[in-house]
């Protein structure tokens, strides 16, 4: 052989397992989009609901309401202290397409079709964005992007920063509806604490805040309900939009699980897991996470709002992992439980596969018109056909409807395009053995589809991915 042909075959074979042992570990390509921010002036960092979209959820409320008034109103900004980066209120965005403060949206409907709506924004203001950066301000760019036009648009004046916007005209505007349109009114947030007696950006209760004057200048007669109840109903039916950005926050949370379990092992700590899994969610461009993270091991799996995360893993122990991310201020909420060090004892396995099997009965029996109810009956008379005691299943709801929030309203008898978790439990305190699996489930015409199947599950799956980053 050539000399030059040797040096080359020896190039090649060192070059191939230089490459085989640095290779990144497997992981799907990350969607082009998934990182995307809009063009000025949105302040979206991901695809936005359409003004069409925005419009036809108005529309939807109109119907709802049928003759009335609805109110929605942002929500205040946290604390610079407190760690948490704006959020808005649900409803708010839901309707309006805005995530900045304030937005006051102000809708009367007549026999269920808008009769007028107002969107208040402020003005522009430079020293604000000097300090906070953009926010929706009354304009062309705010009315293209929520579909409302400018001419029903009003400019707050004042929000100098470290000065409120001028509240004057919501509240004109709600005297002037009070005398003319005596209907029923629904608000944003009917409960709660209020201060002052007017309007005022200034207080952090704004549901409250609303109620109180609503009732200050409404006459005697007019009702005054939150809008919760009709909200609620229009968000638990997603829209191929909403579906999608569920389906993201699904698959950035799969990430996460199996970039944390590859690598966990004995003697890892509660948050060196939860670490892995977030930093897997902002590498791969989550808008944050919709409940605080719970990496429970051991005797922890047995508490189920454990949030300490403060204890090492012990060989022998399953580890419960409920931690997910959200994405476009879409929740996932997704659970896996699996032994840290790889391998399920047969007591553990047998208590797994009766869990799975519930999971798997409750899926089966989703379908429109299927309840939560009938679903948990499903799931328990499987579980215990698999072996476990009634008192061990879990005490907790079987599931619950997700969406902007991880716990979104929604009604108990399903309907195609509702997106509901399926997650049942065993937790077995004498044995320190706590174990959930939770899934994402998206009701289609003929039955669900598991949005978040993509993440292992099955012992199997589970025990080859368990520690395989450092396994030989
Ligand atoms: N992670 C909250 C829940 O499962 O409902
Ligand atoms: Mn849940
Ligand atoms: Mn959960």
């Amino acid at each position: 052989m050539q000399r030059r042909t040797v040096v080359f075959l020896w190039l090649t074979i060192v070059t191939g397992l230089v490459s085989a042992q640095d290779a990144a570990p497997a992981v799907t390509p990350i969607p082009a989009t998934l990182g995307q921010e809009a063009p000025f002036p949105y302040r979206w960092k991901f695809p936005a609901p359409s003004p069409e979209e925005l419009a036809s959820r108005r529309a939807a409320l109109a119907a709802a309401v049928g003759n009335g008034v609805a109110i929605t109103v942002s929500a205040p900004p946290p604390e610079l202290s407190s760690g948490s980066r704006y959020k808005p209120d649900h409803d708010s965005w839901y309707f309006t397409g805005v995530d900045s403060d304030p937005c006051v949206w102000v809708m009367t409907a007549k026999d269920g079709k808008i009769d007028s709506e107002k969107l208040f924004l402020p003005t522009f203001n430079k020293s604000y964005e000097l300090w906070n950066g953009r926010r929706w301000c009354a304009g062309p760019e705010s009315a293209a992007a929520t579909g409302i036009p400018e001419s029903k648009i009003v400019a707050l004046s004042g929000g100098n920063f470290g000065g409120a916007n001028s509240m004057k005209p919501v509240e004109d505007h709600l005297r002037a509806l009070m005398t003319s349109n005596p209907a029923v009114w629904y608000l944003e947030g009917a409960e709660g604490r209020a201060e002052g007696g007017g309007l005022s950006i200034d207080t952090p209760d704004r549901g409250g805040m609303v109620k109180k004057f609503l009732r200050s200048i409404a006459p005697e007669k007019t009702k005054i309900r939150g809008l919760g109840g009709l909200s609620g109903k229009l968000r638990s039916v997603k829209s191929p939009y909403e579906i999608e950005l569920i389906r993201r926050a699904a698959w950035i949370t799969g990430e996460g699980f199996h970039d944390a379990m590859r690598h966990a092992r004995p003697g890892m700590w509660e948050f060196e897991f939860q670490g892995f899994m977030e930093r897997a969610f902002t590498s791969r461009g989550a808008t944050g996470v919709p409940y605080y993270p719970i990496a429970a091991s051991g005797p922890n799996a047995c508490i189920l709002h454990y949030t300490d995360s403060r204890r090492q893993m012990q060989d022998g122990d399953v580890v419960l992992c409920d931690i997910a991310a959200e994405y476009g201020y879409y929740a996932a909420d997704i659970t896996r439980s699996f032994p840290v060090n790889g391998k399920f004892t047969p007591r553990q396995k047998q208590v797994y596969e009766a869990v799975l099997a519930g999971q798997e009965a409750a899926a089966a029996a989703l379908k429109p018109g299927a309840s939560l109810m009938s679903l948990d009956a499903a799931c328990r008379d499987a579980m215990i056909a698999a072996g476990l005691k009634s008192a061990e299943l879990h005490p907790h709801g079987l599931g619950h409807h997700v969406g902007l929030d991880v716990h979104d309203p929604g009604a108990m008898v399903f309907t195609p395009g509702m997106v509901i978790t399926i997650e049942p439990g065993a937790y077995i305190r004498k044995e320190s053995l706590g174990i959930r699996i939770e899934d994402l489930y998206l009701v289609t015409e003929t039955g669900a589809e598991c949005l978040s199947k993509m993440i292992p599950k099955t012992v199997a799956e589970i025990e080859a991915l368990v520690g395989s980053a450092w396994r030989k």
